[in-house]
């Protein structure tokens, strides 16, 4: 029988409510202590869920803890990764996994001469709407796909985050902010990206912020582009162009990612959540219709049931992997070939150039339903 991992979180912020609720899902994850740079927010936390609440420094010299989870800001992740696996640490980060390809190969190399475990968010793509659509393109269905196209837009995030400063400087922005949801959901459906190019700007020079809390009806300056397309070329000759942006009041786009092969064309399921339906068509014919809230981590259980969301799932891998010597699915990997798209994404556009990846990445092995057992037994 697999061990129970016993957990630490650093940043007790938004994000760390939902790793808490849901991590009783997968049996071999305990989260046991919460630490923050703010003891409040640390202590208010640790006091909702019945966990200790630490120093950060406390957290990492925890001989008891052998995994840690990065829940902090974007601008403090590669430095929080590192300390983890300098600590002798399984590390989990949120997502963007660093702000530089050249941070993330440091830490993917720090992992692999410690002997560590390295992954992050996002792990959407492991939830059953990310592997129903890659058995069906496994499968064949839609046959070889040739192009695609992928829409991550609204107006946003200073409407319901309480401190959206972040989203809006350097690190965020919805290439690096949502982004490595769909990134990694191609990587998943795809493989690799050989390639990027694209164009850039900023829709508006600051924000409102309306979300209840204290910086309501203030402005936050904004530093990165908030509206971006780009061309990927992947390595298997697929391209597909990406539009994201938070500048947009409405739009037509239902289906957030469309993929048009050889045989037919496939409408997969926003990768911002584990769930959703699929629908394909046999060359011009009718779409078929796959429900995948039967499928393992894709039932709807969040939000009164309005989205499937399994948050923790990637660590629950992690450790699997931990346990059994294989790479995770969510891995650093995977996570530095997201990272250098997006980055290059942006630097092709400040450039108005093509630039092509100094990374690749295996496809993550598909996600079975005997894995699925495995992560939710009881231990
Ligand atoms: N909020 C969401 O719904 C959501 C969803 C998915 C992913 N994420 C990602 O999760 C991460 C955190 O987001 P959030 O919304 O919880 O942010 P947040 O601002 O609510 O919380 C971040 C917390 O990290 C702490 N912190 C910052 N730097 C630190 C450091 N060096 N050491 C220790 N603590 C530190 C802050 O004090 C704060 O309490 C981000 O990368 C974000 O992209 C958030």
């Amino acid at each position: 029988m697999s061990k129970i991992h016993q957990i630490g979180l650093i940043g007790a912020g938004n994000i760390s409510e939902a790793y808490l609720k849901l991590a009783p899902l997968f049996p071999g994850t305990k989260i046991v202590a919460v630490a923050d740079l703010s003891a409040e927010a640390a202590k208010a936390r640790a006091g909702q869920f019945g966990v200790r609440a630490l120093t950060v420094d406390e957290l990492l010299k925890d001989s008891e803890i052998d995994t840690v989870i990065n829940l902090t800001i974007p601008s403090a992740h590669y430095e929080v990764s590192n300390a983890i696996l300098s600590a002798g640490k399984h590390a989990y980060s949120e997502k963007p996994f660093a702000l530089s390809v050249e941070d993330g190969k440091k830490l993917v190399a720090e992992a692999d001469a410690r002997g560590l475990k390295l992954g992050s968010a996002p792990d959407t793509f492991l939830g059953g709407g990310g592997q129903t659509a890659r058995k069906l393109i496994d499968d064949g269905k839609i046959g070889r796909v040739i192009a695609g196209t992928m829409h991550v837009i609204s107006r946003g995030m200073e409407m319901w985050h309480p401190n959206p400063g972040f989203f809006f400087q350097p690190g965020g922005g919805p290439i690096l902010d949502l982004g490595p949801y769909y990134i990694a959901a191609l990587v998943n459906l795809l493989g690799p990206i050989k390639a990027v190019t694209a164009v850039a700007s900023k829709g508006f020079e600051e924000r409102l912020v309306t979300a209840e809390g204290p910086l309501k009806g203030k402005t936050v300056p904004v530093g990165t582009p908030t509206t971006i397309n780009a061309i990927l070329n992947f390595a298997s000759g697929a391209q597909v162009t990406l539009t994201a942006s938070w500048d947009v009041w409405k739009h037509g786009h239902v289906n957030p990612i469309e993929l048009y092969g050889s045989d037919g064309t496939m409408l997969v399921p926003d990768p911002n959540f584990f769930g959703g339906k699929i629908r394909y068509s046999k060359e011009g014919g009718d779409y078929i219709e796959v429900d995948t809230s039967d499928a393992p981590f894709g039932k709807s259980n969040w939000q009164d049931g309005k989205h499937a969301n399994y948050r923790m799932l990637g660590v629950a891998d992690l450790l699997d992997a931990a346990d059994h010597g294989r790479e995770p699915r969510c891995s650093g990997r995977v996570a530095l070939h997201a990272l250098d798209v997006m980055v290059s994404i942006l630097q092709a556009a400040a450039e108005s150039r093509v630039i092509t990846l100094s990374t690749t990445t295996e496809r993550p092995a598909p996600l079975t339903a005997a894995d699925a057992e495995r992560l939710t037994a009881p231990r």
